[in-house]
């Protein structure tokens, strides 16, 4: 029988963080082994909101070191570049049609990004989700694995989907997001203000590329409070997430020690932070070693990209037949 079909991809705007590694990465790597697998950089969603394109090739090799460092195999999955691959321009072009102002304006994401740069409503941030969409169907996808964040995209994925499928035939099956946990993740930024992201404050952010020293000195500052007033009450979020940091990268009985001190009331802040550090950085080191090597091996870069893009091209080009042909777009 045949694998179901996976995909899912990153922008290349910066370092990766933990928010990136634990609510994607790392679920592309175990799905690598079990699903017919498309992993991408999503160099033309960037486009959206950062126009200058100088450094787009050092963070595409970069991003793709860290993918590599983090597990991805390309013998395992396809791995590849979005402009590679031009029948995903083609197709959100034809989804475009299928997709309307009124939902387009009200995403959560085009909202955010209205208030972030003001000086740039350009049509690009408006489509967004359109271009998401197309990434998903070219290759008939019907896993993503993705945080939390981009669960709306997913639900506009499957409204174009289903319009399509509607005018003009079955021909795109509907994606769903996925993860292997019961939910999808979200991880916060280390002062409990919303959610981990590339961009934001640095010193509240943990990255891939971090140094030992620097990880240390984020996590001594996360916040935190003067414990619990009754044992065992409802963590707040901040505290929720240094727990969840830890089930990531410290062993199991480390995690449920704490988790037993925060039940009798007698956590002590400081000794956890301490030691999710010197866990996080024994997580981090070999990752961000391997990463850089890999980034600076070019010949290896050029084969992967130019392996995984004939991959990813060769099988978007049967999805554009099929979409041309369910919309007579076919006159020979
Ligand atoms: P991007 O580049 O912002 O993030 C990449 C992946 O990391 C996840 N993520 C998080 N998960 C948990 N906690 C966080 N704090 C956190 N921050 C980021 C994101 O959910 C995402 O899975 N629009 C996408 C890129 C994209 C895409 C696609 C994804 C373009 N086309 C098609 C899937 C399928 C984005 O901006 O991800």
């Amino acid at each position: 029988m045949a694998k179901e079909i996976v995909l899912s991809g990153i922008r290349p705007t910066g370092f990766l963080h933990l928010g990136n590694y634990f609510g994607a990465v790392q679920n592309y790597v175990r799905m690598q082994y079990e699903y017919d697998c498309y992993f991408f950089v999503a160099d033309l969603h960037s486009l959206t909101t950062h126009p200058d394109t100088k450094s787009l090739r050092q963070n595409v090799h970069r991003l793709l070191g860290e993918l590599l460092a983090s597990g991805l195999d390309p013998d395992q999955a396809v791995i590849y570049v979005q402009s590679d691959v031009p029948e995903i321009a083609e197709l959100y072009l034809y989804l475009n049609m299928l997709a309307y102002k009124g939902e387009l304006e009200k995403t959560v994401t085009f909202k955010d990004k209205v208030r972030q740069q003001p000086q740039n409503i350009n049509a690009g941030l408006l489509t967004y989700p359109v271009l998401q969409a197309a990434d998903i169907l070219i290759h008939r996808a019907v896993k993503v694995p993705v945080g939390k964040d981009q669960e709306q995209h997913l639900e506009m994925a499957r409204n174009f989907a289903e319009r399509f499928n509607h005018r003009y035939g079955e021909v795109l099956p509907l994606p769903y997001p996925f993860n292997y946990g019961a939910s999808l993740t979200k991880i916060l930024s280390l002062d409990g203000n919303g959610k981990m992201s590339k961009s934001e404050n640095q010193m509240v952010t943990i990255y891939l590329a971090d140094e030992d020293d620097l990880i240390r000195k984020k996590i001594m500052k996360a916040k935190t409070d003067s414990g619990p007033a009754v044992p065992g009450m409802p963590k707040p979020d901040y505290i929720e997430n240094l727990f969840t940091l830890m089930q990531l990268v410290s062993p199991a009985e480390t995690a449920s020690a704490y988790l037993q001190d925060y039940e009798n009331g007698a956590i002590r802040y400081g000794d956890m932070k301490k030691q999710l550090a010197e866990d996080m950085v024994a997580y981090i080191k070999p990752i961000r070693e391997k990463a850089k090597s890999i980034e600076n091996d070019k010949e290896y870069l050029t084969y992967i990209i130019e392996k995984g893009g004939e991959k990813a091209r060769a099988n978007a080009v049967e999805t554009i037949k099929l979409v041309r042909k369910a919309m007579h777009l076919d006159y020979v």
